[in-house]
């Protein structure tokens, strides 16, 4: 199925107008930076935590579409539940990254495929949590070389979630290390955790220190994207890319089992129409700012 021959919704918002074509060429043309110079910028989109199947054929549905009308630069996706809801395997990685995603991140199902282990440590384009066990395998954070140096990040959270180092001391440490080798000052972080006050404290924590801090792992979409400071765009969560009729991905049926008769029920992916949810951030790469963060929320028109 193409994005040709699929139609779909696109609830896509940016602020109380519609983004158009036309602006977005002018955003890449150019526009005075806050030293008063002209300087370009550049366009990420990162995609909320892809669910099985469903999510990763609402990644090669619409990602083609999505890259050419943002003039998308560089994107991500979370891909902790992209095999059969819950890890990610050889098949899948490859699948996604041959879709068009520059880089892939994982969260607290990082390891529930050991193929991913793997990956990880053939330095494939995929990060784990950099607050983990320090021989944890994979590296730390990855350098994307585009127009100029993006440096993305997982970082795990806290409350409610595996018992990882803090990571606010850890990520505190990890950006000085940055900072000394220079690696670049676009730095974003793809940080899964549960509880909204932990995501939203780290978005303070972080402000006018890195470029972006977009949460994942709970699978909702939140309507609280603004840019914190001078230039840290925010939002609590990127959302789900899955299927629709769900509990968070999952099965209705036997997500109500599990909640119901309080007995462990298996893992089975939900159905209906595909959604893709997440975000589009503007940066200017120059002094790492970004510029505008515009959630993105497709969903395959149920009426085809
Ligand atoms: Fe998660
Ligand atoms: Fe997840």
């Amino acid at each position: 199925m193409t994005t040709q021959n699929k139609k779909f919704r696109n609830d896509t918002k940016r602020g109380d107008r519609n983004v158009s074509l036309f602006c977005l060429v002018l955003q890449c043309s150019g526009e005075r930076n806050r030293h008063g110079l002209y300087s370009f910028l550049m366009n990420i989109l990162a995609i909320g935590d892809i669910v099985g199947q469903p999510g990763r054929r609402a990644v090669e549905m619409w990602l083609p579409a999505l890259k050419a009308q943002y003039s998308i630069d560089f994107c991500f996706a979370n891909a902790e539940n992209a095999s059969g809801g819950l890890g990610l395997d050889e098949k899948c990685a490859r699948q996604l990254l041959d879709a068009g995603l520059d880089a892939l991140t994982l969260g607290n199902h990082a390891f529930a495929k050991k193929q991913v282990i793997e990956l990880l440590e053939a330095d494939w384009p995929i990060l784990r949590p950099i607050n983990g066990p320090s021989d944890w395998p994979g590296k730390p954070y990855l350098v994307h070389a585009g127009k100029l140096p993006i440096v993305l990040i997982n970082l795990s959270g806290s409350v409610f979630m595996d018992s990882l180092d803090d990571p606010f001391q850890a990520i505190d440490q990890w950006l000085k290390s940055i900072a000394e080798q220079k690696l670049g000052k676009c730095v974003i972080i793809d940080f899964h955790a549960e509880a909204t006050a932990e995501k939203t404290a780290m978005g303070h924590f972080l402000k006018d220190r890195v470029s972006a801090v977009l949460g994942t792992h709970t699978h909702v979409q939140t309507a609280d994207e603004r840019i914190l400071g001078q230039g840290t765009a925010y939002i609590t969560d990127l959302g789900m890319t899955g299927p629709s009729n769900s509990v968070i991905g999952m099965n209705i049926e036997s997500s109500l089992r599990r909640f119901t008769k309080r007995l462990p029920s298996r893992y089975e992916i939900g159905d209906g129409p595909a959604v893709l949810q997440g975000a589009v951030i503007t940066l200017d790469p120059l002094c790492g700012q970004a510029r505008s963060i515009s959630r993105v929320s497709l969903q395959e028109d149920t009426t085809v």
